[in-house]
């Protein structure tokens, strides 16, 4: 795993757009998976603020697959994931929404939901890149704490602190959906590269337990350690509890120019 310590919540944010751009222009039909939630939302206005300046690379040929969705929405309500994906991210960059995918929350379609997801992405020979997020207590996409770390796409239940955690986007918790669909911790560790973005205090205690903590569904995004290219992106607030940030830092001062994220 590689810790890039950076100063500024506006540092991850180009870091991370970096990355991406740098797939992009190198596989032009690159399989993109996309994290929602607060903390890529600097990357993505990065990565389009460089698309309308006309920096940016083609956008046209990528696929795209969102971690997760919420399951209960009314139709078309604006803070599905795949509707905020498209809103934050893939309409801007003019990608085609044919080529931007969620799983499938229609009620009466959820038994297969999860296997039909694993199927569209192996279809397109797997994720090349995932942009993941962190949850204050750990959670990765929508595994809570507990989830198998070997878990294929599946409907979840959300803990009460992370329906808490995303009221923000709604009225109240209590319009936050109980169940979701979520890509799997087996289903995320199929990427080829994770890049994991953590900014501000609220997320240390979970980079902390991530990256330095053991490997345990007691914190899903341990997990990270297990794979063999994964790339975390914190702030300083955000890495503030990490016993070997000097260490981190030295090593990110004495990367090899010819190695790539
Ligand atoms: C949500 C999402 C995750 C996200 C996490 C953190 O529940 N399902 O994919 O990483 O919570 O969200 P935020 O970045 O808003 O703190």
């Amino acid at each position: 795993m590689e810790l890039v310590p950076l100063t500024s919540a506006d540092e991850v944010a180009r870091v991370g757009a970096d990355i991406v751009e740098e797939l992009v222009r190198r596989r032009p039909d690159a399989v993109l998976g996309l994290a929602t939630g607060s903390t890529p939302l600097a990357t993505y206005q990065e990565l389009i603020a460089r698309h309308q300046r006309g920096e940016g690379p083609a956008w046209g040929g990528v696929t795209t697959f969102n971690l997760d969705e919420y399951v209960g929405l009314p139709a078309g309500h604006e803070q599905s994931y795949l509707a905020t994906i498209r809103r934050e991210l893939t309409d801007p960059l003019g990608i085609d929404p044919a080529r931007v995918h969620g799983p499938d929350p229609a009620e009466a379609g959820l038994p297969t939901a999860g296997e039909r997801y694993e199927a569209a992405i192996a279809a397109t020979g797997g994720v090349a890149l995932q942009v993941l997020g962190i949850g204050t207590n750990g959670h990765l996409a929508f595994n809570e704490q507990g989830s198998s770390l070997g878990s294929p796409t599946r409907i979840k239940t959300l803990t009460e602190q992370t329906r808490r955690d995303n009221a923000r986007f709604f009225g109240s918790p209590d319009e936050v959906p109980m169940h979701v669909l979520t890509q799997g911790i087996g289903t995320i560790l199929r990427a080829r590269h994770l890049v994991l973005i953590a900014t501000g205090a609220g997320k240390a205690a979970a980079v902390a337990a991530a990256v330095e903590g053991p490997v345990s569904a007691s914190c899903p995004a341990s997990v990270l350690q297990l794979h063999p290219h994964a790339t975390v992106l914190v702030d300083a607030a955000a890495a503030a509890r990490l016993e070997r940030l000097d260490y981190y830092a030295e090593v990110y001062a004495a990367k090899p120019v010819w190695q790539r994220h």
